[in-house]
């Protein structure tokens, strides 16, 4: 089976996540699949909503550390990643995340680009980017302040106190926090709904309300060019050389 299954759903394009065993950590071959995914999505005027979800135990461990290790080693940063990042930012279909368990990393950071967040009752959000020597990306910089202000946004991206599902609904990352049994169901209703509405009013009611895309991209790029020289930095490559060497 792929790292990332791609399916249509009627007018619902279905992209979901499928590493369980590495936590659905994510690789370049996974972030090229989606961001192609959600590229073609935003040309293809049959698909209306796109839907991210991830496995029952676990939305995404974040970047594959182990990608982090090599990136470190060549000082640049895979360019399906910085292509993923802009296909987010560029889409013009709504998005739909239906998110369980852990979402770390670009896990969660790729939900402040949606429209809609589904979270099942045990999703947890946790960004530790500053605790691996790193910084906070996918243009969380700029929309996650702009979201839950800055004191809320500072908790998450730069000391890394995770939220739990209630209090991503609280900050405003999540619309409803439902049980795993019915996860799936209603975000896909959620889908389906956006999907039944008027698709021009919605593109445009959808721009309007998110502002510049290419602002986002701007920060993005920032964002990359101080994450590539952080990958390297002694307190990035201790931290992945502790994660990846743990005994268990
Ligand atoms: N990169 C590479 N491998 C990862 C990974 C990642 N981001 N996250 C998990 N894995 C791998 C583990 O190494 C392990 O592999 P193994 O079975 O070959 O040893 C497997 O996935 C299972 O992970 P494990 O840690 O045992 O699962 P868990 O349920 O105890 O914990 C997490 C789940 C997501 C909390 C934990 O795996 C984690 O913290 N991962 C790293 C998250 C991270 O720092 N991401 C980068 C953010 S910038």
């Amino acid at each position: 089976m792929p790292d990332i299954l791609i399916s249509n759903d009627g007018p619902v394009r279905k992209i979901r996540l499928n590493r369980p065993e590495k936590k659905n950590a994510l690789t370049l071959a996974m972030y090229e699949a989606m961001a192609a995914a959600i590229e073609d999505a935003s040309s293809d005027a049959s698909v209306r909503c796109v839907l991210l979800a991830g496995a029952p135990e676990v939305f995404c461990a974040g970047n594959d550390l182990n990608d982090f290790v090599a990136m470190a080693r060549s000082g640049a940063l895979g360019t399906p990643i910085v292509r993923f990042l802009h296909a987010l930012a560029r889409c013009e279909k709504p998005l739909v995340a239906a998110v369980s368990g852990a979402a770390v990393g670009v896990g969660a950071t790729m939900l402040l680009h949606c429209d809609q967040v589904i979270a099942a009752d045990n999703a947890v959000l946790l960004t530790p980017f500053v605790s691996l020597g790193l910084l906070p990306e996918a243009g969380s910089s700029l929309i996650a302040p702009r979201l839950m202000g800055h004191a809320r946004a500072f908790s998450l991206l730069v000391m890394g106190k995770p939220l739990s599902a209630m209090e991503a609904k609280d900050a405003g990352i999540v619309n409803a926090v439902v049980s795993a049994a019915e996860l799936d169901a209603h975000a896909l209703t959620a889908a389906r709904d956006i999907a039944a509405l008027p698709p021009e009013s919605v593109t445009l009611a959808r721009r309007l309300m998110r502002g510049s895309s290419e602002e986002i991209v701007a920060r993005i790029d920032e964002e990359v060019e101080a994450f590539k020289v952080r990958l390297s930095a002694p307190e990035a490559k201790a931290a992945f050389a502790a994660f990846l060497s743990r005994k268990r």
